[in-house]
């Protein structure tokens, strides 16, 4: 596992899209596992700049994003899919018929998680899978279990999670209660993953996370055991390693 440091949000988020811009040079129709939040905005804002100076070429590039609220419409300016069509991909070159979010709105949840699935298999597996964490471990919408989730999945959002999420919200009640999530398997199956954390408030599970027992009471502890992973957090989220 190689840990960078760096001074603050915007060193953080220069490192991580330096890292994934690097991937999509070398390998020009990389898989790219993508994930929204507010952590991974600043790493957006930094592709699309390259993008515009000439420096990164998303035409060929393919995409799978991690997770994606049940219920809510691609329109839907909450949705996932709204996000990195308004973070990245009006941004930037890329093709959207190759970008791939689980549909919230599929009618029968369970095939749509199955060809989730499928399709990230068909794609060849995902190159390079940028993560955040959440406050209490989770990857994606992997959220504290009994037990790894393997496949793509439907999950019930834990009360920290919709907490976490309402900022984004009209109100509490209006955050959606489940979501389709890639499932434990499926990151792990990444060829390489980055995981970027910034703040405070992510120090002390980052510290669980990264040092802590391997556990999926602590879902992003998995990752101990990828052999490819990069951290890229600021001092204030590294703080307590
Ligand atoms: P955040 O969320 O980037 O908004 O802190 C991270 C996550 O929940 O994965």
């Amino acid at each position: 596992m190689k840990i960078y440091k760096t001074k603050d949000y915007r060193g953080m988020s220069r490192k991580a899209a330096a890292i994934i811009a690097s991937q999509v040079t070398l390998k020009p129709d990389s898989v790219l596992g993508l994930a929204t939040g507010s952590t991974p905005i600043g790493t957006y804002d930094e592709l699309a700049m390259l993008y515009k100076q000439g420096d990164l070429d998303f035409s060929e590039i393919r995409t799978v994003n991690l997770d994606e609220y049940k219920g809510l419409e691609p329109e839907n300016e909450q949705s996932y899919f709204y996000f990195m069509k308004k973070h990245l991909f009006e941004r930037v070159n890329i093709n959207l018929d190759s970008v791939h979010i689980p549909d919230g709105m599929a009618a029968d949840g369970e095939r749509e998680c199955a060809c989730y699935e499928q399709t990230i298999q068909d794609l060849g597996g995902i190159d390079l899978q940028l993560l955040g964490i959440g406050h209490n471990g989770h990857i994606g919408f992997n959220e504290p279990e009994k037990v790894f989730e393997r496949e793509t999945h439907c999950v019930e959002l834990s009360g920290s999670t919709i907490e976490a999420n309402k900022r984004f919200f009209a109100s509490e009640e209006e955050v959606p209660r489940y979501a389709y999530t890639m499932g434990i398997g499926t990151i792990m199956r990444a060829k390489k993953i980055l995981l970027i954390a910034s703040g405070e408030e992510k120090a002390a599970i980052m510290k669980q996370a990264l040092r802590g027992p391997i556990t999926p009471e602590v879902p992003a502890s998995v990752l101990q055991l990828h052999p490819d992973v990069t951290i890229v957090g600021d001092e204030a989220a590294l703080s307590l390693l």
